[in-house]
């Protein structure tokens, strides 16, 4: 896998990756990947551009209608209620350009003026970019809004989110051949850079599999983000009492592994196109893979952080009123038309295919607080507006 595109002539990551790797003898997908996302000036993440949006490469809910964030908002009401009503930190890390944490914020001072008030907004990016975005979008909120590097982050009590971090850390790329792991590394070709399989290390490889209960087939490859289990364990002892919510595209442990899924989940988005091959547009595309929920909540168990919800996106948002809320949105539009483009805004949110409702999921986990039910446990067969 060697083709270049247009974006790679005189692409200054491309030439020091290629230098790093002549220094090193070859580098691990993972270190390539980290390089292409996080290099300080060229990495996809850290440079100036648009990544989110229309006129970037990808959507995301938050992007999509504010009635994400506002139904987020609902949740996070009750969990606050759930913890007494008092000072409440909620921590956002990877915010992009902050269009969720404006539209939690705009909801909570709408329609609960006091947990508003009573909210510290904690922003945790990597990138200066981003970070930069966040602070013109949220200026209105500029009174209970900082901005944090994690490792500042003091032990708090209250919730933890992200929606679409974990499947930006840079992850491992193994294959199974004659019953052994084996790892892929990155080396520089004729043509530009390929890839070589390098023994892995058998035994802690045997040990995560067994933490999240799946394995490799033999010939099948697969990723493993060791990132994600360290950051469930750093973000299980930043909180003191509280929740952890959890928004990405992934699967269980078995389902992520499973036979069918022989080349894994590794994507690449560029410009709104999905493609596999993350050695073009270095540092101007983005890399992606589905996370590992297993993983997460077998890790979070070790930490003290219970698992208490695990759902898809589309039945996390009913939960919080989805159905209720569209209907009275429409029932504010005049215009057939406007109607009719909200309703299929709305819906891909939560559409199982093409749409984000299936393969985006939610983990709800909870520290100190036992197995309290949330509103986002609530059944669509429990929903009045649906009922004949
Ligand atoms: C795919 S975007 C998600 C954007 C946003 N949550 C949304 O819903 O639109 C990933 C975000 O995570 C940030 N990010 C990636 N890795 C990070 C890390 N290790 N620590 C903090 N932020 C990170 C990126 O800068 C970006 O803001």
């Amino acid at each position: 896998m060697t083709q270049q595109s247009q974006t790679d002539h005189g692409n200054p990551l491309r030439q020091i990756i290629q230098h790093t790797i002549d220094e090193r003898g070859g580098i691990s997908f993972g270190d390539y990947m980290e390089l292409c996302l996080y290099h300080p000036q060229h990495g996809y993440y850290m440079s100036q551009r648009q990544r989110v949006g229309a006129k970037g490469d990808f959507f995301t809910s938050s992007s999509v209608h504010h009635l994400f964030g506002g139904l987020i908002a609902r949740q996070l009401h009750e969990m606050w209620q759930l913890l007494g009503a008092e000072d409440f930190t909620l921590v956002e890390q990877g915010a992009g350009d902050g269009f969720l944490a404006l539209d939690i914020l705009d909801t909570l001072a709408e329609q609960f003026p006091e947990m508003y008030e009573r909210t510290h907004y904690v922003l945790i990016d990597v990138s200066e970019d981003n970070r930069q975005r966040q602070q013109q979008n949220l200026s209105v909120h500029s009174d209970r809004v900082t901005w944090q590097a994690f490792n500042d982050l003091q032990p708090f009590c209250g919730c933890f989110l992200s929606n679409e971090l974990i499947d930006a850390f840079a992850v491992s790329l193994f294959e199974k051949h004659d019953g052994h792991y084996q790892e892929v590394f990155v080396v520089n070709g004729e043509d530009g850079f390929c890839e070589e399989l390098r023994p892995a290390d058998q035994e802690m490889l045997n040990r995560h599999f067994q933490l999240v209960g799946a394995a490799l087939l033999e010939g099948n490859r697969g990723e493993v983000c060791f990132s994600a289990q360290r950051w469930m364990t750093d973000v299980a002892e930043k909180l003191q009492r509280g929740f952890v919510i959890t928004i990405d595209y992934g699967y269980p442990a078995q389902e992520l592994y499973a036979p069918f899924r022989r080349q894994g989940s590794l994507l690449c988005y560029y410009q709104h196109t999905a493609n596999d091959n993350p050695y073009q547009n270095v540092g101007c595309q983005d890399i992606t893979s589905h996370i590992d929920f297993t993983l997460l909540q077998r890790s979070g168990e070790q930490a003290e952080l219970d698992v208490l919800h695990f759902t898809e996106q589309y039945r996390f948002l009913i939960g919080l009123g989805f159905v209720e809320q569209l209907m009275a949105l429409q029932a504010q539009e005049t215009d057939p038309q406007r109607a009719m483009a909200l309703r299929m805004t709305l819906k891909n949110l939560i559409l199982p295919d093409g749409g984000m409702g299936e393969t985006f999921k939610v983990l709800v986990q909870g520290k100190g607080v036992g197995q309290p039910a949330l509103q986002c446990q609530r059944k669509i067969s429990e929903i009045s507006a649906l009922s004949v």
